[in-house]
């Protein structure tokens, strides 16, 4: 549905699971962010703060390594409020059916750009599985053909190798670097901006990254 001003008012292919059940070890879904994740999520920053700091951005509103519950509510609500505006699509990964990270599409803007940036984390337990780009790979093909977007943006710390690679796998064009761009770990920071159109993934990512695992594990005799 599309208001006069060209803004989304309840997003397409919004609220969505999205499922990759047999690829990895376990299954990998992605489900919409929910009252009841506030504390997992929670948990999991504050357990995670020393694998997260370097690369997580900063806002000084809504710290990200507090205790308390109250601001992960308050973010729960906000991203869902933006959910159903068609702004941002907030999604939990879940490995195993745990709670494993998030993944969120935001700074959606509709009309003639219909563009995005993605964001990702995994607790470090769970790091080096290939977890993040199967999500990844199923969300972007869910942006795609579902949503309607036409463009998503990763943009990356030069010195975030394990990010970089992510993308790199999927085949993200790199544009280049965006000078100063995000706040992180207290300071203004350089980052490489990576990006993936539609028409770069026209046959989907998913397909194109189940023929990637395979393909290492059969070379490895898995
Ligand atoms: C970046 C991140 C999301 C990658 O997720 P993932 O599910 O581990 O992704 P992968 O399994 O494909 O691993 C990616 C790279 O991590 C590195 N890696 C592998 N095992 C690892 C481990 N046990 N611990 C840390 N890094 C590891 C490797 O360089 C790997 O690349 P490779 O496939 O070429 O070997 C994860 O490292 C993370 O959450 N980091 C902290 C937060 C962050 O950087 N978010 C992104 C901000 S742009």
């Amino acid at each position: 549905m599309t208001r006069n001003d060209g803004a989304v008012a309840y997003a397409r292919g919004w609220p969505a699971t999205l499922t990759e059940p047999s690829l990895l070890t376990s299954p990998v879904s992605l489900r919409p962010l929910a009252a009841r994740d506030a504390r997992p999520w929670r948990e999991a920053r504050v357990r995670n703060a020393d694998w997260l700091r370097p690369w997580e951005p900063t806002n000084p509103e809504t710290p990200l390594y507090q205790t308390s519950l109250g601001p992960y509510i308050a973010m729960v609500r906000t991203m869902r409020r933006e959910a159903r505006r068609g702004i941002t699509l907030p999604w939990v990964v879940l490995y195993d059916g745990r709670f494993a990270g998030q993944l969120t599409v935001g700074n959606i803007i509709w009309g003639s750009a219909r563009s995005a940036s993605v964001g990702y984390w995994i607790d470090q337990e769970f790091a080096g599985l290939g977890i993040i780009p199967t999500a990844l790979a199923m969300a972007m093909d869910h942006c795609f053909m579902a949503v309607g977007l036409h463009r998503i943006e990763a943009t990356i710390r030069p010195e975030n190798r394990a990010s970089r690679r992510v993308v790199e796998k999927l085949g993200f064009h790199e544009e280049g670097v965006r000078r100063r761009c995000l706040h992180v770990d207290g300071a203004w920071r350089d980052h490489i901006c990576y990006a993936l159109t539609a028409e770069d993934a026209v046959a989907g990512l998913l397909p194109r990254w189940r023929s990637t695992v395979r393909a290492s594990r059969s070379r490895i005799g898995l």
